[in-house]
């Protein structure tokens, strides 16, 4: 009896002893991961639903947690970790998914009070110290989206620029970042008969679900009076991701006088209605500088002939976008751009030597978050640039409004695109509209 018990005692001690040095918890494993991928977003007033400061706040979405990791879903993150190199990853290595993993299997436990980690102090409000702050729109989003859609809408405003101006950073900065999921704008010459401050596109993308019409222009964002495209997504908000500085890069972008800029932005309601207003600070260089910064795209053929996804394809191979490089650049951005049937992206460069090389790979594209990847690659002038994705036009695809209709090229979410951005760094001295040839609309302000 008395040696049972003793024998007893002794497993169970040691049980747990065992279980201690091993016990993954909160305060000491989970919470620091949070810290550093999840609460940029998932903090009060941010764009995620729950926050995931507190063991209280976190516990309740342990399995939720395991399972969004695991699949990838969070933190919004799609470049395939194999390929390529990004200044802004924000993905999980695979050692912190099996952490939230095993919290969530061992019953989601706090742990010591003394383990917990200071709390992160977020920045707010301007990040950098704005030479010249832009008045973007203001937006009503309402309290509830309309049949479940990202509230979206494209706006156009003035710049007010009297003379060209060098920029070094841009913050784009919204007043309710918890409605806001994203904003991206691009400098556009002005033109006449453009209309500042309205609103385009929010209702007809409700209604419509499909377009027969084939064989748009090529453009991103709603054509200007004079039929050229207005390019909306050469800096964006993305909750969490670091604004635009190019002097990082020893460099600044040039900024014709008079240009106007358009924003593509993206709200999510939240249950309360609120009125949003975007501000646009920028820094300015204060002598020219070594280097520019441009923002640059290309597109596959938008041409019904060459771009026409069939109803029910469920795996449609688009034909790629490709450019040549006619000068040396630094490629520091890319930024895959499709809609709703949008499944994969790759950017390859093809070296004058042949050698090719993958740069990016987006195997799972979502375009709920128009994510970029900043990174740094040398290219020498020869090189072309070759991008080639797919698209899901079938019942699988969730976002899919209608997979009995075959989808063209054009700017509604209906239609399709296939456009890849990119920023490269070059010298000054060189000249925009010399950067490239091959197949993409004429890089903005060249
Ligand atoms: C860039 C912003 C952002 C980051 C970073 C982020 N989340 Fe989220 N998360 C969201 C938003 C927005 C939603 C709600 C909409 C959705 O599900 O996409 C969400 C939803 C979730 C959900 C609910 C998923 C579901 O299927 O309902 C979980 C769980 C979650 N996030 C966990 C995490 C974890 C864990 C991290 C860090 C490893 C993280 N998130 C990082 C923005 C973010």
């Amino acid at each position: 009896m008395f040696r049972n018990a003793f024998a007893l005692a002794l497993i169970s001690t040691g049980a747990l002893a065992a279980a201690d040095s091993s016990a993954v918890t909160f305060n000491k494993d989970v919470l620091p991961i949070l810290q550093k991928n999840c609460q940029t977003c998932h903090r009060p007033g941010q764009v995620a639903p729950m926050s995931f400061l507190t063991y209280q706040q976190a516990r309740p979405w342990a399995k939720a947690m395991k399972a969004a990791v695991a699949t990838g879903k969070m933190p919004p993150w799609f470049a395939d970790p194999k390929i390529g190199h990004f200044l802004n990853d924000r993905s999980l290595k695979q050692s912190e998914i099996e952490t939230i993993a095993k919290w969530a299997d061992s019953g989601a436990v706090e742990g010591d009070p003394k383990d917990v980690p200071a709390a992160v102090r977020w920045p707010e409000g301007w990040q950098i110290q704005p030479d010249i702050v832009i008045q973007g729109p203001t937006y009503d989003v309402p309290a509830h989206p309309k049949n479940n859609v990202i509230e979206w809408v494209s706006v156009t405003v003035p710049t007010g620029f009297q003379q060209d101006t060098w920029i070094t950073s841009v913050q784009i900065k919204p007043e309710y970042p918890a409605v806001t999921h994203h904003i991206c704008l691009g400098f556009n010459r002005h033109d006449a008969g453009v209309k500042y401050f309205e609103p385009v596109w929010q209702d007809k993308l409700r209604d419509e679900e499909g377009s027969a019409i084939p064989g748009k222009a090529p453009t991103f964002g709603p054509a200007t009076p004079g039929g050229r495209p207005r390019s909306m997504a050469e800096d964006c908000y993305l909750p969490g991701n670091p604004v635009a500085d190019y002097r990082d890069f020893q460099a600044a972008k040039l900024v014709p006088a008079g240009s106007d800029i358009t924003l593509n932005l993206h709200y999510t309601p939240n249950g309360t209605a609120v009125t949003d207003h975007v501000q646009i600070g920028v820094t300015v260089a204060k002598e020219p500088p070594q280097r520019r910064y441009v923002s640059l795209s290309a597109s596959a053929p938008s041409d019904p002939a060459h771009f026409a996804i069939p109803p029910n394809e469920p795996n449609w191979q688009s034909p790629p976008a490709e450019i040549t490089f006619n000068q040396d650049v630094e490629l520091v951005y890319m930024m895959p751009h499709m809609h709703v049937r949008g499944k994969d992206m790759t950017y390859t460069l093809i070296y004058p030597d042949g050698k090719r090389e993958t740069v990016l790979s987006v195997p799972h594209y979502d375009f709920n978050w128009q994510l970029g990847y900043n990174t740094t690659v040398k290219v020498p002038k020869g090189t072309k640039l070759h991008v080639d994705a797919h698209f899901d036009n079938s019942v699988n695809n969730k976002w899919n409004p209608n997979p009995n209709k075959t989808v063209y090229y054009g700017e509604m979410t209906w239609e399709e695109m296939m456009f890849p951005f990119f920023g490269v760094v070059v010298d000054r001295s060189v000249e925009p509209s010399k950067i490239l040839t091959g197949r993409g609309p004429v890089p903005p302000g060249a």
